[in-house]
């Protein structure tokens, strides 16, 4: 890898921009001797504490912090929930009351969302106009419906103007609502992914004005907290992973070549229809269920660059960012001989919700776009939807609580936004113009570089104000969210 990627430098060379973005910083990677990049391989892969109800309540604290924190295999000054990054794995079922008592130690102001979760956005549940200022408390109380899907979901903060320093710094984790009967896996792993970049000191390092405006991507790509571990099992040994694209901004094309892998499930539950890994692409914010079926032999989970665009459009092949143009390896997995254990069929999933010839109570268009002016400026660019960036005081869409609605998402820009709505989730029809084969649902939908997309949603529960955003983190934070009452 170089200073500053490649793809960017190209993007920005004709800009006069790349000595600005390149920076001063002495990154850990020209720190090593023999020219690899350091934090080690071979570890084996660790697990987020986990916190789980009992007898239908969860009642935890969460603590953000700045700390000391074992990253890729060295010290690092990061951010952290409970002294872990990621922070704890949260474990629930439908119908729980769950409590976090949210503590800032931070010297920021921040916040706390349950990405995916199909609770209230009002009060003291998801609401993320509420602000917890440093040393502050907040308590948070959210009431899972008693047929809220079984998946995986995860929380981060949401104060809006730092989610991305906040994200890229540490605060992430994941939350499970399980399901009331538990799949026959040998064993369940949950593999939160996400990025950073530190510099000599162990800081996590700032992004540059380019940065921000590509959406920053991290030197080094971390499977919970730690960079390329290892995953041991034996042949015959079934698998269940729960993937969280927890990346500020990068997307992840992960393969598992040699491996008999199913996915089961999207942003949600486990249902039929699902594409293969290879056709399945996590924008940031995205989960990903598998079942890993294990066969003798060493094998590599790898993430494939992704082009989502550039602020002059899309480059030739690779992808985006300082997450650089090669393929990655995630994390490496050790099979060893064994004896074949029959764990007997999965059970098959439920078929999706089905929209398509539902009656639609309203139709509208979203349009996403960008612009330069302000990147020169240093501020990172404009990013906006309808032509305006975010107003927490203004009323964006308001729609009819008990109705669907279309939505298309028109995408002006020449770079990939992936829309998020927080609480209701959404399927997915089409994606400049092409039909996915099977009913999709998702939290965050891609919008691809100049096409648009066209989602139904169901507004039948949880009235309130809420938002919705492009998910690379940096884009929300300069102002492409908007403000969504249900009533
Ligand atoms: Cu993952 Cu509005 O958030
Ligand atoms: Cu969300
Ligand atoms: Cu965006």
């Amino acid at each position: 890898m170089e200073p500053i990627s490649r793809r960017i430098a190209l993007t920005l060379g004709g800009l006069g921009l790349v000595s600005a973005a390149a920076g001063g910083v002495g990154l850990w990677r020209e720190l090593s001797a023999d020219g690899t990049l350091p934090g080690s391989t071979g570890e084996t892969l660790r697990t987020p504490e986990v916190l789980r109800s009992t007898d239908g309540v969860l009642d935890v604290r969460l603590e953000a912090a700045r700390g000391t924190h074992e990253i890729a295999g060295r010290r690092a000054t990061t951010l952290g929930y409970n002294g872990g990054v990621p922070g704890p794995t949260l474990r629930v079922r439908a119908g729980d009351t769950v409590r976090v008592e949210l503590v800032n130690s931070t010297d920021e102001t921040t916040n706390l969302h349950v990405h995916g979760l199909h609770v209230s956005p009002e009060g003291t549940a998801d609401n993320v106009f509420l602000a917890v200022e440093p040393g502050g408390s907040q308590q948070y109380e959210y009431t899972l419906p008693a047929d809220h899907p079984a998946g995986t979901y995860w929380y981060h903060p949401h104060h809006h103007g730092t989610v991305a320093d906040q994200l890229f710094g540490g605060l992430y984790g994941a939350i499970v609502v399980e399901e009331d009967d538990a799949l026959p896996v040998t064993r369940e792993r949950t593999l939160v992914i996400a990025d950073i970049t530190l510099d000599g000191a162990g800081a996590v390092a700032a992004p540059s004005a380019p940065e921000r405006m590509m959406g920053r991507e991290g030197e080094l790509l971390l499977v919970n907290g730690q960079r390329r571990p290892r995953l041991r099992a034996a042949a015959g040994e079934r698998e269940r992973w729960r993937i969280v694209n927890a990346c500020a901004s990068r997307y992840l094309d992960l393969s598992l070549a040699g491996q008999s892998v199913r996915v089961i499930g999207r942003d949600g539950p486990r249902s039929t229809g699902m594409p293969s890994l290879d056709d399945a692409v996590l924008a940031p914010g995205n989960r990903l269920d598998l079942v890993v079926d294990m066969r003798e032999g060493a094998g590599e989970l790898v993430a494939a660059p992704v082009d989502r665009g550039g602020p002059m459009g899309r480059m030739m092949g690779g992808g985006t960012g300082a997450g650089g143009d090669d393929p990655v390896v995630v994390a490496d997995l050790a099979v060893a001989a064994g004896p074949g254990a029959d764990l007997g069929p999965v059970p098959p999933a439920a078929a999706p919700r089905d929209l398509r010839g539902a009656p639609v109570d309203g139709r509208r268009t979203l349009r996403f776009a960008m612009s330069m002016g302000g990147m020169m400026g240093g501020d990172g660019g404009r990013f906006t939807i309808d032509g305006r960036t975010f107003d927490p005081e203004r009323v964006d869409r308001q729609v009819r609580l008990g109705t669907v609605e279309e939505w298309t998402i028109v995408n002006d820009s020449p770079m990939n936004h992936p829309f998020h709505l927080h609480v209701w989730p959404m399927q997915v029809l089409s994606t400049g113009g092409v039909e996915p084969p099977a009913p999709l649902w998702l939290d965050v939908v891609d919008v691809p570089a100049g096409q648009s997309v066209t989602v139904r949603v169901p507004f039948e529960d949880f009235g309130g104000r809420t938002v919705y955003h492009c998910h690379i983190l940096d884009h929300e934070d300069l102002g492409m969210m908007g403000v969504v009452t249900a009533r």
